[in-house]
Parts: structure tokens; C-alpha cells; sequence
């Protein structure tokens, strides 16, 4: 399998195909303690990528979903009440701080503007996270590292990162993989055949294509490798294209049905 030459997935790297240099670029990053940044559409292997280098590097990773609730002290901690008594406790940033691990905020541009008051410090040459309900400041170690991902597709105008926060980081740009690549990750993720493999990549290419007003996001490489498992478990090819591949990305009856046309068209039956 020509997978293998890329994969250097051990049992505890999970497995990941580069696009480009992002692995060489992260790499460099983290050894000279430059946080980075990730922009990309939805599934197109911006969290596999950020699991794959903390692995590589061997540094704890911590992952935060990021929501327009999503504030500072989620990221910093609080005090909690237990037993009677208050104890503080840290939250993910602080414990990424603490341990030279590494902090992944997944969709940055959508936590409250009060998150940037302590990412500022920590994505700059200062390096400190300081935490004002303990008054503790903590001066990150040369392992911690900084990283965002945003999908500039979703953002608006107002939600857009700032100028002088996103000119802190090393910036990475995804897209989804080129064809050969999208199949040596569909084959590797599932072990479906390659010939069925190219075909779906073909098709999701086919897909991404069309310019429909319905469809807000392409068919990502997820649901790519999600119609790859309903199909390496044996379900019907075309089913497993519409269920996985075609249904979530419109609610609307034409819309799907044109994406069923090209899947007809590329299946073959
Ligand atoms: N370059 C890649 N190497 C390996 N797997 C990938 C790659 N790109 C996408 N995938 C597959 O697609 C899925 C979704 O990728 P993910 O990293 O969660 O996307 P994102 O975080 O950009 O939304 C992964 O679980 C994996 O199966
Ligand atoms: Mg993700």
C-alpha cells in the first residue's frame, strides 16, 4: 500500500497524510515556541493533524471546542465549591500551561472576546498566562505551545479574528486533500479497496464542484471516510453515498437530489 510511506502512524500517533509542509512548519514552531494557527473547512483534517503532532512531539494535548459562551475562565478555571469548602481548579489552558502541553482551541472565533485578554500574553514572546483570581502568573515552559483553528467559510465580518491577535501566530492553510492523498487516507482509515476508494474521492471532487446555494460546506474528507466504513461494513455502495456523503449536507428535496444524479453517475449503478 503506498499509504504506508506516509502514515509513521505508531500505536499511539495516530495516523496522518500531510498536504504539504505543515508537519515540517509545526515542527519548527514548536521547537522555537511559536504558537500557529489553522484555517480550514470542516473535516478536512485539522484535528487529526494537531493529534498526529502532539503525539510526534509527545506532549500532552488539550483540546477545547470553542462556543459563543465559551469565556476566559473556562479556559483559565474557577473556584469550586465542594464539601463545604472552595478549591480552585484549572481549566484546560492552565493544565496545558503547567504540564508543556499543547492547547488546541478548535473554532477560536467563536469564544467571547474576553478570551483574547489571556491568549494575548501567552501567543506573544512574554509567554505568561496570568490568572487573577489566584493572582498566581505562570511563565509557560519552551514544550507549551499555542494552537487556533477557525473555518473562514462560517465566519462573519464582526466574528472575524483580530488583526493584532492572528498576527501573533505561524499560519497554516487546509483544504481538502488532493485526490491520491484522499484516497490513501480513505483506504488507511477504513481498509476499503483503493478502486472503490478513488471512486468515492472522485465523487466527493464531483461534489465539491457543484455550486449550489444549499449547500453551505463541501462534502468534507469525513464524510468521505464515513461513506468508506458504511461500505467496508458491507452496506449497499449508493445507500451508503446518500446516507453518509449526501444527506447532511442539505435539507432540501432538489438540492439532494441533484447530488444523488452524481452519485448515480459515478457508482455506475
Ligand atoms: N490528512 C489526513 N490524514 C488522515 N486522516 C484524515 C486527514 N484528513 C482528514 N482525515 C480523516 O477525516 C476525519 C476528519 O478530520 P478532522 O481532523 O476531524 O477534521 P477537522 O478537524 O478539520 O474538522 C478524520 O477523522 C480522518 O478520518
Ligand atoms: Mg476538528
Amino acid at each position: 500500500m503506498a499509504t504506508q510511506a506516509f502514515a509513521a502512524a505508531t500505536p499511539d500517533t495516530p495516523f496522518y497524510r500531510p498536504q504539504g509542509r505543515e508537519t515540517e512548519v509545526f515542527r519548527h514552531a514548536h521547537r522555537n515556541q511559536l504558537p500557529v494557527l489553522i484555517k480550514g473547512p470542516t473535516g478536512c483534517g485539522k484535528t487529526r493533524f494537531v493529534e498526529h503532532m502532539a503525539a510526534e512531539l509527545g506532549r500532552p494535548l488539550y483540546t477545547v471546542a470553542c462556543h459563543d459562551d465559551l469565556s476566559a475562565a473556562d479556559l483559565v478555571g474557577r473556584h469550586l465549591i465542594g464539601d463545604g469548602a472552595t478549591y480552585w481548579s484549572d481549566g484546560p489552558l492552565t493544565r496545558a500551561v503547567r504540564e508543556g502541553g499543547i492547547c488546541y482551541l478548535d473554532e477560536v472565533v467563536e469564544a467571547r472576546k474576553d478570551t483574547t485578554v489571556v491568549l494575548h500574553p501567552l501567543s506573544d514572546d512574554r509567554r505568561i498566562l496570568p490568572i487573577d483570581r489566584t493572582g498566581e502568573t505562570l511563565q509557560a515552559p519552551p514544550e507549551f505551545m499555542l494552537v487556533v483553528s477557525y473555518n473562514p467559510g462560517y465566519q462573519n465580518l464582526l466574528k472575524g479574528m483580530k488583526t493584532s491577535t492572528r498576527q501573533r501566530f505561524v499560519g497554516l492553510r487546509f483544504n481538502f486533500p488532493e485526490p491520491a492523498a484522499e484516497r490513501d487516507i480513505v483506504v488507511t482509515e477504513t481498509g476499503l479497496d483503493a478502486e472503490r476508494a478513488d471512486q468515492l474521492v472522485e465523487l466527493a471532487n464531483r461534489m465539491r464542484r457543484l455550486e449550489d446555494h444549499d449547500i453551505e460546506e463541501a462534502a468534507s474528507t469525513r464524510l468521505v471516510v464515513h461513506a468508506a466504513t458504511l461500505i467496508r461494513d458491507g452496506f449497499d455502495p449508493v445507500a451508503a453515498c446518500e446516507n453518509a456523503l449526501v444527506e447532511p449536507l442539505s435539507d432540501d428535496t432538489e438540492t439532494l437530489d441533484g447530488l444523488m444524479e452524481v452519485v448515480h453517475a459515478v457508482l455506475g449503478d
